[in-house]
C-alpha cells in the first residue's frame, strides 16, 4: 500500500492489490483443493482503496497496481489486478496488449469467461491456461502470445512467496533488499526499502522470492544481473513541509538548476564539458544540424534550445513532436545529432521516436531525469539533468534543469564554432547567475498569488511571447490548462493578428512575457493591440520597466538578467500563476484530472 502510495504522482483513477488467501499465508503452504487470492480494487484515490483492505489482511507478499484507463472505463471491476477465472492466478499490467481482441476471442471458444472490459484480464486467462506448476515458465508461454507493450507482475495460489514480473517497454525494477525483494514500475515505490536495484530490459522475465531473484530472456537464457545504487534521498520525495509536490518543486528549482550545471562549467576555457555525450571533440565539431524529439514541456524545453542553438552555436537546429516524428518517415542526415528529451525517460511516444532515428542509422543523445530510465539507456549517450524525483504531475523543475542542460550544450558547440573565449565566459558569467536570479523571480510570490486570486474565474486565457519566450509562453499556457483546467492558449506574440485577436475581448485576459532586448518594443506595440480592444493583460517583464508596468492591468516584475537567460527567469511566475489559480479552483494540484506522469502509451 504504502508503495502504491509513492506512485500516485504518476496519475491514475483506480487502484487495487492481490495477496495470498489466509490458508496459504499460516503454513507457506495452499491447503488442498486451492486457497483462492484475496483481491481488493476500487475505482478512485488509494485513499478509497485503504478503507477497503481489512486491518488483518493475511500474507507478506503480494501485488498491487494504480491504473490509468485505456481499455474499459473506470469501474471497481476493471481495476487491477486481474484474476484467471479460476481465481489462482493474478496479475497486474501497465502498457497496451494489441492484440488482446483475438486472444479474448480464442479463449472464449474454449470457454472463458470476461468479468472486465481491459485487455489486460486475457494475460490472467492465459498464465492459467499454461500453468503447469511453474508460474516462471507459465508467464513466458504467455509472453509468446502478447503483442504490445507490458510491464507485468503475477502471482499464483499454489507458489507462495513468488512473484514473476516480465517487460517489453513499460518498465519494471527490481528492489534487492535484506530479505525482501520487490518490483515496480519505479524506483520511488523502493526507495523506503532499499536503494539497490536492476533495471530490466525489454524481453526480460525475472522471478523472485523473498531472499533470492533470477534474470532471464524469454527464451530462458540467464541474464546476469547488474545492480545500480539510487543516490536519490527519501526526503527527496517527501513534501518536506510544502503544501503540495508541484510548490515544493517550483521552490527548489534554484537549487535543481544549480545540480544541473555544477561540474560543467569550465570557467578556465570558457567553455562546458558534458560527460556521457559519448561523443569525440571531432565528432561534435562535426555535427550540422540539432533535432530534438520530445513531448510536453519536454518539447517546449527543445523549443528553446533548438533557438538557442540557431542563435549563439549558428546550428540550424528544430525541435520536432516525438509523436509526429515517428510515423512521418523523417530524412535522418548523417551529419545531425538528434537529442531525445524526456523528464522520465519513459515516454512511449519519444522513446519510440528515438528507436525509429536509430533504426535509421541516426545516432540519438538522451537529454533525461530520472537515471536508469529506458531513453537513458538506450540512447547512444547522454546528459542527466539532476533535478531529483520530479513528483507533481505538471513538470516544472524538470524543465528549467532541461533548459540548463541545453545552455550548457550550446556553449560547447557556441566554442567550436563562432564563439570567442571571452563571449564564452560573458556566457558563462550569466549561466552561473541563473540560479540566485531564478531565486529572484520566485519572491513575487504573494503578488501572483494575489493576481491569481483576482484572475482564477475566467475562462480562458492567451499566454502571449516572442523569440525565446514564445515557448515559455506556451509552456505558461500548458500549465495553467494542467491543472486548473482552465482553457489558455500559448501563441507566438506576433502572430496573434493573424487570428486569435477576434478572441480579444474585457473576458479574456492576455499574459504576455516581455523581453527585455530588442523584441520589447514590438511587443508592448502587441499588448496596446489588446488594449485596444478591452482585453485585460497581465505581464511578466523586467523590474523597474515602469512604462511597462503603466501600460497593463497587472505588472509581474522578475529580476535583470542577460536576455539570452530570460527564459529561465520568466518561467517560475508562470508555474507560480498556474498554480495559485488551481488552489484558487479547488483542484487536485499534484494529481490533475485525465494526466499521468509518465505516459508509457501512445
Ligand atoms: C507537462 C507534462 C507533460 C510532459 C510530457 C513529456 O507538465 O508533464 O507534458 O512534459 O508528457 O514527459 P517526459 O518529459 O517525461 O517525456
Amino acid at each position: 500500500m504504502e508503495g502504491l502510495k509513492r506512485l500516485e504522482y504518476r496519475g491514475y483513477d483506480s487502484a487495487g492489490i492481490a495477496v495470498p488467501g489466509a490458508e496459504t499465508s499460516k503454513n507457506g503452504k495452499p491447503p488442498k483443493g486451492g486457497n483462492p487470492l484475496v483481491v481488493i480494487k476500487k475505482k478512485g484515490k488509494i485513499a478509497e482503496l485503504r478503507q477497503a483492505v481489512p486491518k488483518d489482511l493475511p500474507g507478506n507478499y503480494g501485488i498491487g497496481h494504480t491504473r490509468w484507463a485505456t481499455h474499459g472505463s473506470v469501474t471497481d471491476i476493471n481495476a487491477h489486478p486481474h484474476l484467471d477465472p479460476g481465481g489462482k492466478v493474478a496479475i497486474v499490467h501497465n502498457g497496451i496488449i494489441e492484440n488482446y481482441t483475438s486472444l479474448k476471442e480464442m479463449l472464449e471458444k474454449d470457454g472463458a469467461v470476461f468479468v472486465s472490459e481491459t485487455d489486460s484480464e486475457v494475460i490472467a486467462h492465459l498464465v492459467a491456461y499454461h500453468y503447469d506448476g511453474d508460474l516462471e515458465a507459465a508467464v513466458k508461454a504467455t509472453l509468446r502470445h502478447l503483442k504490445g507493450t507490458y510491464g507485468i507482475a503475477a502471482i499464483h495460489a499454489d507458489e507462495p512467496g513468488r512473484i514473476v514480473g516480465a517487460r517489453n517497454g513499460s518498465p519494471l525494477v527490481v528492489g534487492v533488499a535484506d530479505g525482501e525483494m520487490l518490483l515496480a514500475s519505479d524506483v520511488t515505490a523502493l526507495l523506503a526499502h532499499t536503494t539497490n536495484v536492476v533495471y530490466l530490459n525489454d524481453g526480460e522475465v525475472v522471478s523472485m522470492s523473498p531472499t533470492e531473484f533470477k534474470i532471464s530472456d524469454r527464451e530462458d537464457h540467464a541474464v546476469d544481473p547488474k545492480i545500480d545504487i539510487i543516490t536519490w534521498k527519501l526526503e527527496a520525495i517527501e513534501k518536506e513541509g510544502f503544501s503540495c509536490y508541484m510548490e515544493k518543486e517550483i521552490f527548489e528549482q534554484p537549487e535543481s538548476i544549480e545540480r544541473a550545471l555544477t561540474g560543467r562549467m569550465e570557467f578556465e576555457y570558457g567553455s562546458a564539458k558534458l560527460g556521457g555525450l559519448n561523443l569525440s571533440k571531432k565528432e561534435l565539431h562535426a555535427i550540422e544540424r540539432v533535432r530534438v524529439i520530445a513531448a510536453g514541456t519536454s518539447w517546449h524545453a527543445g523549443l528553446v534550445g533548438c533557438q538557442l542553438m540557431e542563435s549563439v552555436a549558428r546550428l540550424p537546429a528544430q525541435a520536432e513532436l516525438a509523436s509526429e516524428l515517428r510515423y512521418r518517415n523523417p530524412v535522418v542526415e548523417p551529419a545531425s545529432l538528434y537529442l531525445a528529451v524526456s523528464q522520465s525517460g519513459e515516454t512511449a511516444d519519444t522513446l519510440y521516436a528515438m528507436r525509429e532515428i536509430q533504426r535509421r542509422g541516426g545516432s540519438v543523445l538522451g537529454i533525461c531525469n530520472v537515471v536508469g530510465s529506458t531513453i537513458a539507456r538506450e540512447s547512444d549517450g547522454g546528459v542527466y539533468v539532476h533535478s531529483g524525483p520530479e513528483i507533481a504531475v505538471a513538470s516544472t523543475k524538470a524543465f528549467t534543469s532541461q533548459l540548463a542542460a541545453f545552455y550548457l550544450l550550446t556553449l560547447s558547440l557556441a566554442r567550436m564554432h563562432d564563439m570567442s573565449h571571452h563571449e564564452g565566459e560573458k556566457f558563462l558569467a550569466s549561466l552561473k547567475a541563473v540560479p540566485e536570479a531564478v531565486r529572484k523571480s520566485l519572491l513575487a510570490r504573494d503578488a501572483i498569488q494575489a493576481i491569481a486570486k483576482r484572475y482564477a474565474h475566467y475562462k480562458d486565457f492567451l499566454f502571449l511571447g516572442r523569440g525565446l519566450l514564445y515557448p515559455i509562453a506556451l509552456e505558461g499556457a500548458l500549465k495553467l490548462k494542467e491543472i486548473s483546467y482552465v482553457h489558455a492558449e500559448g501563441y507566438a506574440a506576433g502572430e496573434i493578428k493573424h487570428g486569435p485577436i477576434a478572441l480579444v475581448s474585457p473576458d479574456t485576459p492576455s499574459l504576455f512575457l516581455v523581453p527585455n532586448d530588442y523584441l520589447r518594443e514590438k511587443t508592448i506595440t502587441n499588448i496596446k493591440e489588446i488594449k485596444a480592444r478591452g482585453g485585460p493583460v497581465i505581464a511578466v517583464g523586467e523590474e523597474g520597466d515602469e512604462q511597462l508596468a503603466g501600460i497593463v492591468d497587472e505588472f509581474i516584475p522578475v529580476p535583470k538578467v542577460d536576455p539570452r537567460f530570460q527564459p529561465f527567469v520568466m518561467v517560475p511566475p508562470l508555474q507560480l500563476f498556474a498554480y495559485f489559480c488551481a488552489l484558487e479552483l479547488g483542484r487536485d494540484v499534484d494529481q490533475p484530472r485525465n494526466l499521468a506522469k509518465s505516459v508509457t502509451v501512445e
